[in-house]
């Protein structure tokens, strides 16, 4: 919207970055090498430098000495002769998620390809987070053939008194949930794993989960809507990747939004959708930065930069607590 048509209003609020009920925050500014695509994030805990993954042909590796800001530089692959898995010729590593456990990093990773349910859940670790550090470790044991009820994708790993658990999954019947061993390398019983989130309408377009424990609640954030081709088959508006949560006293569910209508039945709060240049936010995460506090992180497409994956940016924005429920 141009400032000649806004009312004076509309303008004032703007300029003092007032989000209202129905507006967005704009992504906080990038520098550096701003490409984002299911990005994760962590920070080192011996010096803070921040690093952050993305998926791409052999999962990238993006760093900052200086917050999340930027400067981001490319600094290279967590796998650069592939995955140990091997499902399919042309198969892609894809979402990334790292997390630190005793002083080791372990960073979750996807082999699969677009529309294909043979998909496999593998990580491997480093003590470092540095290119050329990482060492592959294939399978964790999550993994999906045609038939499963999941597709075993988009790994995300929370502590739960003690247990990890992985949140996974997407289309199919979307989102899934399921322990892990104390090492949180493997997997403990495939067949316990229990669906948490599913949307029944349409072709089931949820993936990317993500889960947070905040106030007394765990917060399953995921990615709804089409992820990619924008460039090639863009969808109808509002077809796009959107994010939602859903919330839960306990992580193995029932969730439900603030409405209390059931995340197994379609509820979910919108977190964040396409707004002014930002079009399919997506493949979230949730951060606690030392700077900013809680913060969401997130990939979009620039409209007045590109629509293909390649021009994909890298977006966050400080979480606004409106009534008990994450805004931005
Ligand atoms: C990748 O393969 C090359 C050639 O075999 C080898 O020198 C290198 O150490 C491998 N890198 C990793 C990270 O495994
Ligand atoms: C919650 O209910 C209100 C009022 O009916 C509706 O406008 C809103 O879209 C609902 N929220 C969700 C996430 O469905
Ligand atoms: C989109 O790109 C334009 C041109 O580089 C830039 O001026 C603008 O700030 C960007 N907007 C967002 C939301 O990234």
């Amino acid at each position: 919207m141009g400032l000649a048509s806004q009312t004076w209003l509309e303008a004032l609020v703007t300029a003092l970055g007032i989000t209202t009920a129905h507006g967005y925050a704009n992504p906080e500014p990038c520098s550096g090498g701003c490409f984002a695509q299911d990005p994760a994030l962590i920070q080192r805990a011996s010096d803070g430098v921040y690093f952050r993954f993305n998926t791409d042909t052999y999962i990238d590796i993006y760093k900052s000495t200086g917050d999340l800001t930027g400067p981001w530089e490319n600094v290279g692959n967590v796998l650069p002769n592939g995955s140990l898995i091997d499902i399919a010729d042309g198969e892609g590593l894809w979402a990334p998620m790292v997390i630190e456990v005793d002083g080791t990093y372990i960073l979750y990773y996807s082999v699969s390809s677009l529309g294909s349910q043979d998909s496999a859940i593998g990580y491997a670790t480093s003590t470092t987070l540095e290119d050329g550090s990482w060492v592959d470790h294939g399978a964790t044991g999550v993994a999906s053939v045609s038939g499963s009820a999941y597709n075993a994708i988009d790994p995300t790993m929370i502590l739960v008194d003690g247990t990890y658990y992985l949140s996974f999954g997407s289309y199919w019947d979307n989102i899934f949930l399921v322990a892990f061993d104390a090492n949180a390398e493997t997997v403990a019983d495939l067949a316990s794993a229990e669906q948490i989130l599913y949307q029944p309408a349409g072709t089931h377009q949820v993936e990317a989960s993500f889960p947070y424990y905040y106030d007394g609640f765990y917060w399953e954030f995921w990615s709804e809507g089409q992820a990619n081709r924008y460039d090639t088959a863009m969808p109808a508006a509002g077809g796009e990747y959107k994010v939602r949560v859903c919330r839960s006293e306990a992580i193995t569910g029932p969730y439900t939004d603030q409405n209390g209508t059931s995340c197994l039945e379609g509820g979910g709060n919108y977190v964040l959708e396409s707004h002014d240049e930002v079009y399919g936010p997506g493949g979230q995460g949730i951060f606690d930065d030392p700077t900013y506090g809680l913060v969401l992180y997130y990939r979009y497409a620039n409209t007045s930069v590109g629509y293909a994956v390649a021009d994909y940016q890298w977006g966050w924005n400080v979480i606004d607590w409106v009534d008990g429920w994450p805004t931005v």
